[in-house]
């Protein structure tokens, strides 16, 4: 019988016992959900209001959504409710456009450009150190707005060559009401309440207008000043496109590049997946520090071997091996991009199930990355696991933060580097702890941040 004809029949998972109860259940406890799912099987099912949802938890099975059988999916449902703040940008486009713009965005992450942004990323971290220096020692933070307005520095910088880091905080708040909106429409429903004329709804519009402000000013000033920065804006403003020329060379006068629209999307895009992500996977490496002082001590005992007090460079990448592990056991425990979404387009068959088109499919990086078969001791914050034998015996798709496949994060290797530098500039003289009582919760919003962010005291090293 073809995969077509064969009535249904669902892997196991959680049965709702009244109608709403998965959908307040989601919204509640996400990342609850999603493990009690995986605990009936590495394929588990369930369904509320007509919708079919599976969870795929197995290292080959995931694999097989994220690489080997890509063209059976398409990114789902919680990317087109993020449509509305992203536009066609690289996260939300799909098919022959999402092509088209890997292509055009992916020399601004070739590694040779990449060595060009260590500076950006090592100066700004610098900056900060010198905020904290300021503040004195034994001061509060909130380790986590710290980090946001760190890296959208280093993004806006690295990229667009804009100096965004002070209107990090408004920017922020803005991000934050954006993004509680894409999480209202992710939920069931969402898209009826989106259309509601709520004070939410509102302040999320107006937040959307003011993100728009920022960047069409940056392109403006851009446009304006006519100069090529050499930089991921000026090729996107320049832009031509060799495809619908048939590859003939396009005379000076009629090369037009992207329109401001499309740059927009393409910049709000990378300054959101290019911040919020990394910010948190520092946050909670801070956080994790704080609790392990046997790990946080070797981790200095590296910086100051390798570095002596000067400040970080690509250069010295190989040589941070240790920062590295802490960096890749945090992201483990911590993955921004919790989980994964696909929207199945044709019958897809995974062990003794077809999942029909129109169903949404989920890997969860969160759930996999604590799973014991290959986990050993999961809860523990432990970076020799990422000593290579060690890394060697696991099987490659027990751990993807990133992603894999066509859709793979195109920031990984800057996210590395960032993570890297900025921890090796900061850790090397900070050390930072916990406000004894902060309530330390998990806020799975579009990314993994702390709920109420992370107040912590900064303390510097040797005094
Ligand atoms: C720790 C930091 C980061 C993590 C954990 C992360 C994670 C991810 C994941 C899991 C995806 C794939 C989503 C999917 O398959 O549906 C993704 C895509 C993407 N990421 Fe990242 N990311 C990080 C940092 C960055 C940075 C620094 C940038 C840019 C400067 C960036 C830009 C993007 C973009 C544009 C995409 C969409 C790629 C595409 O669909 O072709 N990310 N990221």
């Amino acid at each position: 019988m073809s995969p077509r004809t064969r009535a249904p029949h669902y892997p196991p998972g959680p049965k709702q016992r009244f109608p709403m109860q998965f959908v307040l259940r989601f919204g509640a406890d996400r990342l609850g959900f999603l493990q009690e799912m995986a605990s009936y099987g590495d394929v588990s099912h369930m369904a509320t209001r007509g919708l079919h949802f599976y969870l795929i938890n197995h290292p080959d099975l995931i694999q097989d959504v994220l690489v080997t059988h890509h063209r059976s999916f398409i990114k789902s449902r919680a990317l087109q409710a993020a449509r509305g703040l992203l536009g066609e940008g690289l996260l939300t486009s799909e098919g022959d456009l999402h092509l088209r713009q890997r292509r055009l965005v992916q020399p601004a992450f070739h590694r040779q450009r990449l060595a060009g942004y260590g500076q950006v990323m090592a100066h700004y971290a610098a900056q900060a150190a010198g905020r904290w220096q300021a503040l004195g020692n034994g001061a509060t933070v909130d380790m986590s707005q710290e980090m946001m307005r760190l890296t959208l520095g280093i993004v806006g910088k690295a990229l667009f060559d804009a100096d965004v880091e002070g209107e990090a905080a408004e920017i922020g708040q803005a991000l934050t009401e954006a993004l509680h909106a894409v999480n209202r429409l992710l939920l069931p429903g969402g898209e009826l309440a989106e259309k509601l004329p709520m004070p939410a709804n509102q302040r999320a519009e107006e937040a959307r207008q003011r993100l728009d402000s920022t960047i069409y000013r940056i392109i403006r000033e851009r446009r304006a000043s006519g100069e090529d920065h050499g930089d991921l804006l000026s090729m996107l403003l320049e832009v031509v496109d060799e495809e619908s020329s048939g590859g003939a060379p396009i005379p000076e006068t009629q090369r037009s590049g992207m329109s401001d629209e499309q740059v927009r999307d393409e910049a709000m895009t990378l300054f959101l997946a290019g911040h919020e992500t990394t910010a948190n996977a520092l946050t909670w490496t801070w956080y994790l520090l704080a609790q392990n002082p046997a790990e946080e001590r070797q981790l200095h005992h590296e910086l100051d071997r390798v570095l002596a007090g000067r400040l970080p460079t690509m250069d010295d990448l190989p040589d941070l091996t240790y920062t590295r592990m802490v960096l890749s056991e945090a992201i483990r425990l911590y993955p921004p991009a919790y989980v994964i979404g696909r929207q199945v387009i044709e019958p897809y068959e995974v062990r003794d199930y077809v999942i029909q088109p129109g169903s949404t499919v989920f890997v969860s990086p969160y759930v996999m990355q604590r799973d014991p078969r290959y986990w050993f001791d999961f809860e523990r914050f432990d970076p020799t696991r990422w000593a290579a034998e060690a890394q060697a015996r696991r099987p490659k798709f027990s751990y993807f933060p990133f992603g894999a496949g066509p859709r793979v994060c195109i920031g990984e290797g800057f996210a590395w580097a960032e993570g890297i530098l900025a921890l090796a500039t900061l850790a090397q003289r900070w050390q930072a702890r916990l406000v004894l009582g902060h309530p330390v919760q998990l806020d799975p919003l579009i990314t993994l941040r702390p709920k109420h962010g992370m107040r912590m005291t900064l303390h510097r090293r040797g005094i």
